[in-house]
């Protein structure tokens, strides 16, 4: 670390450092307040069970550890229709028993489950109910969805034997809101243009939709997605061929900021491992199957965005405005490549992504600090820029250049540095687009 902060230090003292003042985007306001719902608050991570047939017990154990280190209470487990979901879930719940303090729901895919899967839906949730890290509410074991509108959740109750506590992720109506058989309403739109049948829009995410469930649940819970990014490139090769970006560039900790104003009752992190969709927080390098995503998640790393995340998420459960910031550091995030490459010839989808055009060519830096931080920027062989920026934590956007991306942060309680070990080029990614992104983190050391 010494080494590299003098190294890094050398080359940002060596060129001309221009001041400027950043460009902290204050968009995350609402249009409109909710009424914010004062009990206990929770925090959750979407976990894709379909892709960890091999996980060890350990494994789960490696994800719980750290997931609970930045404050999240549990996993939403979402199954589907595969074969290792006994397997998993058994390693699951025992992991979390052996983590302590770390509860898990069932989250039931509706991609594969429907109407006459009750029966099969029943048996699972009967099985973990009484589980010691089973999360309860009210005495009621927690199930949750992806999708599956109007599915007859009082059915599943008369078969388990007793009371159950539906949360599942339906569309926003007020016949949802209103459904007897449900406790609570999840949304999946973490992402803008999600809700717009996934049609890509260059806006940033407004909160209104938040509100407008807020508003229909009345008294019931709301579960609030809040996601890092979103892009998908599937080609042809696989059956689930897909191709688009949502615009999410600096979405999370803006979306953050919206979750200290609405205050929901629920979190649900979208995702803990969905690497083909590029938002997952969680590590990469777990053991997992690949579903064609390889080529664009391998190497991008995403757990930085945890520590984005941490002052929100404490300060979100003890219901204050303000992200609560124990240390001082930055976090970083870019794109591996500059929008003007182009690689269709050679592209497993032979074409950009859908939404490609809404995105800029920049770095992005949150500053997290007590005080007030002086960070440098150095993108590429650019001249570095230092910017002054306020206590607290601010997202600013750096103009991206290819090359390394040096850092350096200095407050009151120190000074530290850092380059990305992921090099940002002018060409394709191995001669594909690349539209995921990669984190990083410098942190001032404890004296
Ligand atoms: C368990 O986690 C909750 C929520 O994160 C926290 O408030 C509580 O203090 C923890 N309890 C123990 C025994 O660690
Ligand atoms: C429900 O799911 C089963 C099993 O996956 C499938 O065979 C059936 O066609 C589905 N029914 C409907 C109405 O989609
Ligand atoms: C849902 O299931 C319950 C229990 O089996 C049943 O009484 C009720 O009629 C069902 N509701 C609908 C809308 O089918
Ligand atoms: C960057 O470093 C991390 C952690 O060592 C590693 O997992 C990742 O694959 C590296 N990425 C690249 C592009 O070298």
């Amino acid at each position: 670390m010494v080494a590299l902060l003098s190294s890094v230090a050398a080359v940002l003292a060596a060129a001309t450092v221009v001041s400027a003042a950043p460009h902290i985007d204050p968009r995350h306001k609402l249009h409109e307040r909710a009424t914010i719902d004062s009990k206990t608050r929770e925090v959750f991570a979407h976990f894709i069970v379909g892709i960890v047939p091999a996980y060890t017990q350990d494994d789960w154990v490696i994800d719980m550890e750290l997931a609970q280190h930045y404050g999240i209470d549990g996993f939403a487990l979402n199954v589907g229709a595969d074969s290792w979901n006994h397997d998993q879930l058994d390693k699951a719940y025992a992991a979390a028993q052996r983590v302590g303090n770390f509860s898990n729901f069932l989250s039931f895919d509706f991609n594969w489950y429907n109407e006459s899967s009750t029966k099969e839906i029943a048996e699972l949730v009967k099985k973990y109910a009484d589980h010691p890290n089973q999360l309860r509410v009210d005495d009621k074991p927690f199930v949750s969805t992806f999708v599956g509108d109007g599915f007859n959740w009082t059915h599943v109750e008369e078969l388990v034997g007793h009371q159950i506590y539906a949360v599942p992720c339906w569309r926003e109506t007020k016949e949802n809101a209103a459904n007897p058989n449900v406790e609570g309403l999840m949304s999946w739109a973490a992402w803008p243009g999600q809700a717009n049948n996934n049609t890509p829009v260059d806006e940033p995410l407004s909160g209104d939709l938040d509100i407008q469930y807020m508003q229909d649940l009345q008294a019931k819970p709301y579960m609030a997605p809040v996601s890092p990014w979103f892009s998908t490139h599937f080609g042809k090769d696989v059956a689930w061929s897909k191709n688009w970006i949502f615009k999410s560039e600096d979405l999370w900790t803006y979306r953050w900021y919206q979750m200290l104003q609405l205050g929901p009752r629920y979190i649900e992190i979208l995702t803990w491992n969905d690497y083909g969709e590029s938002h997952y927080v969680g590590p990469y390098n777990q053991p997992h199957k690949d579903d064609g995503s390889s080529i664009w998640a391998s190497g991008l790393v995403h757990t930085p965005m945890l520590d984005a995340a941490e002052p929100f998420i404490k300060a979100y459960k003890r219901s204050l405005p303000d992200p609560v910031v124990q240390e001082d550091k930055l976090v970083y995030w870019f794109r591996p490549h500059l929008k003007t490459a182009s690689c269709d010839a050679t592209d497993n989808c032979g074409a950009k992504p859908t939404g490609a055009e809404f995105v800029e060519d920049v770095v992005f830096v949150t500053s997290i600090s007590k005080n007030g931080a002086k960070i440098v920027v150095q993108s590429g062989k650019d001249t570095p820029f230092q910017y002054e920026v306020p206590k607290g934590v601010h997202t600013f956007k750096h103009k991206m250049a290819p090359g390394v991306q040096q850092f350096l942060i200095e407050t009151d309680a120190g000074k530290a540095a850092g380059a990305s070990n992921l090099t940002v080029s002018d060409q394709c990614w191995n001669g594909i687009y690349n539209y995921n992104f990669h984190s990083g983190i410098v942190t001032i050391p404890p004296k």
